[in-house]
């Protein structure tokens, strides 16, 4: 461009967020005989590197090896009827990285037959930064879903599997010792007078004690009054079975079997924890559901000083209530007592 109003032009167009070109595509060689300085900052090479009779640099060469042929085939094959075409493609910088431009262009066929290119070339690669990321954020996000879910899946196939081993305790081992004791019943009246009554009553007494610990092993597994029951009925169980006085204050409504789980083993652990550690005269425990949240607490009057991550319990607990989306928390000043508290939250109700 020649004379003042091109300088002026060329002033305009330095303005422009983007770099402008005319490039000659036919005959070869391919020459960009204008650009505006903006080329430096999308690629790092100054203009001047790219034009005139001998120049420096070639544009295409600068184009990413992957997106090149693209690039070149986009240009080669649109059209040269004044209509605005676009190709976007990555091009290598002078620092070694790669910069997004979005190319606009226009193919003109000049008087005496040669074929040029008029554009505009933006650089978009902080959309495609954020593009990027946004994939990255949610392929992530998808993957901590799945890791969540899978959490939850392995506690529930394991209640599952401790529901089942309850059962055919219940229904085998137990009924079987029941139906020998009922038997040894028979035997002892029938042996009334003889030898043989003291050994039967000395089998009795064992089988017994067997089914009292089985009976007690199958509740540690899990406990039947738990599913059959209800949280409540349960946790009154486990309150009289301690060595303290237990205050209980838990609601008859029934909760999701992974919470009304949860929380057992919740208030099981504090309970025995207690019971081991505390030197406590009291001991309460309250479940409540209220706003979303459910909330199970065992609170008692001991030494304090419980630490969640000492041993395994209260580890394990915080593991399982966070796999169904709650958390556990341990509030225990040295000789101030003790409050262990699990919340979870409930899912929102489904419809209008
Ligand atoms: N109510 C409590 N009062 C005082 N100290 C407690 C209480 N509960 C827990 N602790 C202390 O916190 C520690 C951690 O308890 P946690 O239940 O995690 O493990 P543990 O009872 O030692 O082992 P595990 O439960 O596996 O048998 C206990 O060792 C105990 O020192
Ligand atoms: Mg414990």
């Amino acid at each position: 461009m020649t004379g003042d109003r091109s300088v002026e032009l060329e002033s305009f167009l330095g303005t422009v967020p983007g770099m402008i070109y005319r490039s000659r595509l036919e005959p070869p060689p391919y020459t960009i005989e204008f650009v505006t300085d903006e080329m430096s900052s999308i690629a790092g090479y100054p203009a001047s590197d790219f034009t005139g009779s001998a120049p420096k640099r070639s544009w295409p060469e600068l184009v990413h090896p992957d997106d090149r042929e693209r690039m070149r085939s986009t240009v080669r094959s649109a059209p040269a009827d004044g209509e605005i075409h676009e190709v976007e493609y990555r091009v290598q910088r002078a620092d070694g990285s790669d910069a997004w431009v979005l190319s606009r262009f226009r193919k003109l066929v000049a008087d005496d037959g040669s074929l040029w290119v008029h554009g505009a070339a933006l650089d978009v690669t902080a959309r495609h930064d954020a593009e990027d990321l946004r994939i990255r954020l949610e392929a992530e996000h998808a993957r901590a879903e799945a890791v969540e879910e899978s959490r939850a899946r392995i506690v529930e196939a394991g209640d599952e599997a401790r529901r089942r081993l309850e059962r055919d305790l219940h229904d085998g081992a137990q009924q079987s010792l029941l139906v020998a004791l009922l038997t040894l019943r028979r035997a002892k009246r029938e042996a009334e007078g003889t030898d043989a009554a003291p050994l039967v009553g000395q089998a009795m007494g064992h089988l017994e004690q067997g089914l009292a610990e089985l009976r007690e092993l199958a509740r540690g597994i899990h406990p039947s009054q738990l599913s059959e029951q209800g949280l409540a009925e349960a946790v009154e169980r486990l309150a009289e079975r301690a060595p303290l006085p237990v205050e209980v204050e838990v609601p008859e409504e029934r909760l999701p079997q992974s919470l009304e789980t949860a929380f057992y083993f919740t208030v099981a652990e504090a309970l025995t924890n207690v019971a081991k550690y505390a030197n406590a005269t009291q001991a309460c425990v309250t479940v409540a559901v209220a706003d979303g949240l459910a909330t199970a607490e065992v609170s008692d009057d001991g030494c304090g000083g419980a630490s969640a991550t000492a041993g395994s319990g209260l580890r394990g607990l915080a593991d399982r209530l966070e796999a169904i989306g709650g958390s556990l928390e341990v509030e225990s000043p040295e000789g101030g007592g003790t409050v262990v508290r699990a919340c979870v939250p409930l899912d929102p109700p489904v419809g209008p």
